[in-house]
Order: C-alpha cells, then sequence, then structure tokens
C-alpha cells in the first residue's frame, strides 16, 4: 500500500497512541484492551514504517522502549543489567531466519535451550551472599518497583540458598554460589489460583482478570504484602546474571540454581537443529494445555555464554534469543441470543448464547460479549457467526466476527434501555461503557444478590444456601440484610422442607455472625467496588464505620489502593438514608463496626513524628514501618516540609534524599533511628534476655 509521507506520519503517531495506550492498560492497570496478537501486529506495523521512514522515529516512540509497569507506590531501583524484552514472532520462518543469523555471527558449534515461555509477569531477583536481598519488576527496563516485601510471600522463592546434596560448608571452600547474583524469571499465577480469584471477584462484582498474566502481575503490586500469601503466585526462574560467573552455557548455570533449591522448569530441551526446535514448539503447542499454568510461546537461546555474549543485545532485545509465540485457540460459531444479565451491584452485562462448540477440549455454549461498546465495536448481529476465545475467564469471550458468513437475515441486537428484571431505566456509565439499574432499593436480582453476599463465607459467613434466600425474599421475609436478625423460629418452620433443627442451626449461625470482625462486616455490605482487600484497608485506615460514614472525598483518597472511583462509591452509600438505616439497626443488633483495639503503643517517643522510610534495614521495611507506628509516629510515603525525619538505610532512592536535603528535612540512619528509640528497647527484653522490639 503506498501513502503520503504525511500521511505516514499521521499513521506512525496514531499506532504510538493506540500502543502507549495498549501498554499503560496491559502494564499499569493490568486490564489489556488488545489481544497479544493484535499488540504485536500494531506495533510490527509500526516499526516497519519507521524502517521506511527513519526521520520519524522519537526516542519516546514504543518501538525505541519497554512497556512501563511501574506504579508510584512502590521503591524504585536501577537495574543493574537493563531488562530486556524478546523479539518475537507466531511465524517458523522468522525462527528459523533467527537460527541462520546466529550461525553466521558464531558459526555452527553451538546449540540452542529451548524453554516453555510462561506467560506471567517478569521479576529479578537479587542473592546476596546466599539470601534473597531485593526483587525488583522489569519496570520500564531501566529502573523497576520494588516488590521484595511482598516476593517473600511467594512459597516457593527460597529466602535462603540451600546447599547441594554432599556439599560440606568449611573455612576453605567457598559458598556453592556467587557472593552476589541476580537471577530473572516470571510470577505466574497456576490456572486453579486464577479460577479461585477470579470466582470470587465475580461474586464481589469486582472486575475479574482477564488472563492469569494480569492476575499475577496485579497480585504481586498489591500494597498489603500479607495479601499476596493467599493468591497462590509461583516462581519460575530461567537467567541468570552476575559477574564472571563460572558457567560455560545457559544450561549449566540453571542446572547449578536449581541444584541451590531455586525454582527451574524441567520442561527444557537443548537442540542441536532447526527440526528439533520445529519439534519441540509442535510437542508443546498441544501438550502446553495440559499444563497447570497458562504459556505464551516457546522461547530459543543460544546455550553457549561466550557465544551469547558475542551476539549481544539490540536496543530492545537480546540477539542470542528469540520467542516464538502461539496463537490463542479460537472457535468459530453462531450467535443465537444475547442474555443481559443483572448484577448484585446492579451492572448490565450481555452474555451470548451460542450453537455449542469445542473450545479447548471443553464445549462452549455462552460467551461474554462484555458491554454495550463491545458489541457495538464488533458489529454484532444475532445469527453472526463469531470468534469465542478462552482467555481464561470463567466464561469465554467473543472476539470477533466473520462477516464472509453473515447471512441476509441477521439481526442488529438493541441493548434494552430498561432493566431486564425491573424495569427501571438504565444509567449509561460512559467511563467504563457499563450500563446500571439504578434501583437498588427496590430491584429484586440486586436485593437477592446483596442478601447472598452479605451471608457469603467471606463476608459474615452464614450458612445458608442462594435457594434459602431467594425463598425468604419472596415470602418477604427479608428485604434487606438487616432483617436476617429479626427472624424467628416460627418464620424459618414456613420454609419448604424446614424443621426444628435446620431453623435452629441457620438462627445459630446468625448469631455466631455478629462477632465477624469489622473489616468483614464492611465487606459484607456490598458497596460498589468494596472487595475484600479494600475494606481490609479502609477499615483498618479509618478504624471504625462513623469515621468512614463521615470521611470526605479526600479521607478516602487518602486510603492505599482507593482511587476515584471507589471513593465515590464509598462516599455516595454512605449518603443513601436507606443504608444508614439498616448500618444503624445492624449495629443495635450487635454487629461490630470497629476495629478490635489496636496494638499496645510500645511507647510515644516518635509522637507527632512523620518519618519516610527509604532503602533496606536489617530487619524487614514492614517492620520497621510497624516500628514507628508501634512508637507513636507516622509513617509516610513520600517527603515533604512537614516530614519530621528521613530514615535511610542501605541504598536509599537518591532523589528521596535530593528531596530531603532540598526541604531541609534530617536524614538519620538505622542505628540512629534505633538510638532514639533505645530506652525503649531496654523496656523489651526477653526472657534470655535478648532485647527485642516488640
Ligand atoms: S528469557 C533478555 N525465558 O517473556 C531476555 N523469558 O516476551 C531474557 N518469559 O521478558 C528473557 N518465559 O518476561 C525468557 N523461558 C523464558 C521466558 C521468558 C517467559 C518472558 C520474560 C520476557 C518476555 C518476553
Amino acid at each position: 500500500m503506498h501513502m503520503e509521507k504525511g500521511q505516514v506520519n499521521i499513521r506512525i503517531n496514531e499506532l504510538r497512541d493506540i500502543i502507549n495506550d495498549a501498554n499503560r492498560r496491559y502494564y499499569v492497570e493490568n486490564s489489556p484492551i488488545l489481544s497479544d496478537y493484535e499488540f504485536d501486529m500494531l506495533l510490527k506495523e509500526l516499526e516497519a514504517l519507521e524502517r521506511q521512514y527513519p526521520e520519524f522515529i522519537t526516542p519516546d516512540s514504543p518501538t525505541q522502549k519497554v512497556g512501563s509497569d511501574r506504579k508510584r507506590e512502590f521503591e524504585q531501583y536501577p537495574h543493574r543489567y537493563p531488562m530486556l524484552s524478546l523479539g518475537n514472532t507466531y511465524d517458523m520462518t522468522e525462527v528459523e531466519a533467527f537460527a541462520d543469523r546466529a550461525v553466521k555471527g558464531i558459526g555452527n558449534s553451538f546449540t540452542f535451550s529451548c524453554e516453555l515461555k510462561f506467560d506471567g509477569t517478569a521479576i529479578c531477583l537479587t542473592y546476596r551472599n546466599g539470601r534473597l536481598y531485593r526483587a525488583l519488576t522489569r519496570g520500564d527496563g531501566s529502573v523497576g518497583d520494588d516488590v521484595t516485601a511482598n516476593v517473600r510471600n511467594i512459597s516457593n522463592i527460597p529466602q535462603e540458598l540451600t546447599a547441594p546434596a554432599g556439599f560440606e560448608p568449611s573455612q576453605q571452600k567457598p559458598a556453592p554460589w556467587p557472593e552476589e547474583f541476580e537471577i530473572r524469571g516470571e510470577i505466574y499465577m497456576p490456572w486453579a489460583a486464577f479460577d479461585r480469584l477470579n470466582q470470587e471477584r465475580e461474586k464481589d462484582d469486582e472486575q475479574p482478570f482477564a488472563n492469569p498474566r494480569n492476575a499475577a502481575s496485579g497480585s504481586l503490586k498489591l500494597i498489603d504484602s500479607s495479601m499476596v500469601t493467599n493468591r497462590g503466585l509461583e516462581c519460575t526462574l530461567y537467567h541468570i546474571l552476575g559477574e564472571a560467573l563460572p558457567y560455560q552455557t545457559h544450561d549449566e548455570a540453571l542446572k547449578a540454581a536449581e541444584s541451590w533449591g531455586l525454582p527451574v522448569s524441567d520442561k527444557r530441551k537443548i537442540c542441536r537443529t532447526i527440526d528439533e526446535i520445529e519439534d519441540f514448539i509442535t510437542y508443546w503447542n498441544t501438550e502446553r494445555k495440559n499444563l497447570p499454568f497458562a504459556t505464551d510461546g516457546i522461547v530459543i537461546k543460544v546455550n553457549e555464554l561466550p557465544y551469547q555474549e558475542e551476539l549481544g543485545y539490540t536496543a530492545k532485545f537480546p540477539r542470542w534469543a528469540v520467542a516464538y509465540k502461539f496463537k490463542a485457540e479460537q472457535a468459530l460459531t453462531k450467535l443465537i441470543s444475547i442474555d443481559y444479565q443483572v448484577g448484585r451491584t446492579g451492572a448490565v452485562t450481555p452474555v451470548a448464547n451460542l450453537e455449542p462448540v469445542q473450545l479447548s477440549g471443553t464445549v462452549v455454549k455462552r460467551a461474554s460479549l462484555h458491554n454495550e461498546e463491545q458489541m457495538r465495536i464488533h458489529d454484532i448481529h444475532i445469527g453472526d457467526y463469531v470468534y469465542v476465545e478462552k482467555g481464561g475467564e470463567i466464561i469465554p469471550k467473543i472476539t470477533g466476527v466473520e462477516l464472509s458468513q453473515r447471512g441476509p437475515d441477521v439481526v442488529l441486537p438493541h441493548f434494552p434501555q430498561t432493566c431486564p428484571d425491573c424495569g427501571t431505566e438504565l444509567i449509561r456509565d460512559e467511563e467504563e461503557a457499563k450500563a446500571f439499574c439504578p434501583n437498588q432499593g427496590g430491584c429484586p436480582t440486586q436485593i437477592k444478590g446483596r442478601l447472598i453476599h452479605f451471608l457469603s463465607r467471606k463476608a459474615m459467613n452464614v450458612i445458608a444456601g442462594d435457594a434459602t434466600i431467594e425463598q425468604l425474599f419472596n415470602r418477604a421475609l427479608v428485604w434487606n440484610v438487616a432483617d436476617f436478625y429479626e427472624l424467628r423460629k416460627e418464620h424459618l418452620l414456613t420454609l419448604e422442607g424446614w424443621k426444628e433443627r435446620s431453623a435452629e442451626r441457620f438462627l445459630g449461625s446468625l448469631e455466631e455472625s455478629k462477632k465477624t470482625p469489622f473489616e468483614r462486616v464492611l465487606y459484607a455490605l456490598g458497596i460498589r467496588y468494596v472487595g475484600e482487600a479494600t475494606a481490609k484497608g479502609v477499615a483498618a485506615h479509618f478504624g471504625n464505620i462513623d469515621a468512614i460514614a463521615s470521611a470526605s472525598m479526600d479521607d478516602l483518597l487518602k486510603v492505599d489502593d482507593v482511587g476515584q472511583v471507589i471513593a465515590e462509591s464509598i462516599y455516595e452509600y454512605f449518603r443513601d438514608e436507606a443504608n444508614m438505616e439498616v448500618i444503624s439497626r445492624l449495629k443495635g443488633y450487635g454487629l461490630r463496626f470497629e476495629m478490635d483495639e489496636r496494638p499496645e503503643k510500645l511507647s510515644a517517643t516518635l509522637e507527632g513524628k512523620t518519618i519516610v522510610i527509604s532503602g533496606n534495614f536489617s530487619i524487614p521495611r514492614d517492620e520497621m514501618k510497624a516500628l514507628i507506628v508501634a512508637h507513636g509516629g507516622k509513617n509516610s510515603g513520600s517527603i515533604s516540609k512537614k516530614t519530621s525525619y528521613l530514615l535511610a538505610g542501605e541504598k536509599a532512592g537518591p532523589e528521596k534524599l535530593k528531596k530531603a536535603e532540598a526541604l531541609d528535612v534530617p536524614i538519620i540512619s538505622e542505628n540512629e533511628f534505633m538510638g532514639m528509640l533505645a530506652i525503649n528497647v531496654e523496656d523489651h527484653v526477653t526472657e534470655d534476655n535478648e532485647p527485642t522490639l516488640f
């Protein structure tokens, strides 16, 4: 296709905008708008145009850098070696071209290491003297986010390396691992953990993660490290870096890492020829469906490390490796009809009914159409042949229409204007492209949804099936969640199949639920967008329900992980009189609306002091923060004129140090800080006379 130069420039800018936006949605928001394939094709188009018209290349073009996942809540550190991505292709002939280029560069006495391409989020671990020292995300490739505290909660990442069997430590023999090295790999979420997480999120009306990769990177960036433990993340490591490492091949280095207890995949093979590489790819293209985790391709690396060095790097990729990517499996089938489902919070979602079709081992009958905008973008008609893909969601999604098979009798669907359940006019949320039924108090599906959510396991944990709740609602015995606590045995005995014992059990369970901790009660209320994690954060921040109810938007926005949308939702919830009345009744029944007593203060030494910490200390950073609070101080993430001290540990952030100096904020070391608390340390002596800080 021939384009005028002006048109080329317009297209280049357009591609850059789309790609930058897609990168942001992918890396920062963990909610991609393009499939990998679509993204890669746009990037390739941009690369081709820039190659043809190098005068249009700018240093900030997405072809010149990797997308950034940096989040402001984390400390950032530079990577010692840039963290690059891999050149990728969907085309076997390009793998051949890669192998040919390697032969041209280094002759033909080398081998390839073929490995699975794990579909997760990249991580860089540094081990010092056999201990995990730091974990950084890729970030923008040169600076990454420090997620060490979170990584310490991933079960298969050792905090300390273990010597291989038969190794006898002695004065003469050095440790079996280099004094310091980096090892890079992927943090991923196995399918089982991913399905569990998404089921919970869907139940809570939280946006499910689009795929395990987004779920992994979202989980790795949770502000509350303790929540990482339950996410079921795992790690696999595939690249060691360091100064003067004693290994000749990549394979040898990985075997060494494995012998120190680091997780390394055994699904690797040393290949000598392009045919062997192709066999490996073909084998895993099918066999990967039986793996308990997601893979999106095969990585082919030159195995000999001196040859890797000889081939070197481009600005973005190593020349010694390439990724062959698998295409997502698709099926083509007929769209029969569309249901519009109302969720607990009133969101109306279009769901397609399909002619049953086989896809990756299961029969698919229903698929998500996401929202009205997606239906319009894909120009979906009832009767169309549509492509379905399993992105990993619980129900598959429709990714496009096969226009060549469109018949004359297809019908354009109309997204309803009114709630399919209660008939109330729907409200459009343009930004989220979603439609909502505003009749929170009267729409039966929403009411039932809230009742079910309230009693659910992670909320009030009352043993009751959905059918029971439905019956209670249909018989007008409960209308809102406070009504549960008014139920008497005689009410329950009117329910189908209920006997004395089942009624007593249910009432007992309700009584027991009054002891549920505040954070779970807050979650049980079912405030839109307030999932378990948010409820925990908000409850801890404010301490009791009255403080939350009277919080301003600004106050709410100060809570970690609460953004504009969540803050607005909370703010509005407490401005609704009906909600306030339910809360007041629940208080009357004895439910808990404040946090347990805060941990006892150790001292008031730091009363009125705001302390920012940066760098590493002899104790984990979380403990350091807890210590500040336990002595009456406040911990803050950013330096301002109001900051009392910058507590700087090893490798404190240069930006923070600069800012502290500029604002005349005193910089103190860990020793000085401990010195300030010294009197208190003496007060806390354990039995064996070791001072302890807690
Ligand atoms: S090697 C210098 N090996 O895929 C590049 N990467 O799309 C070293 N990935 O950035 C990377 N599995 O995050 C390598 N076996 C594997 C991999 C792998 C997954 C990721 C990694 C990389 C991305 C490129």
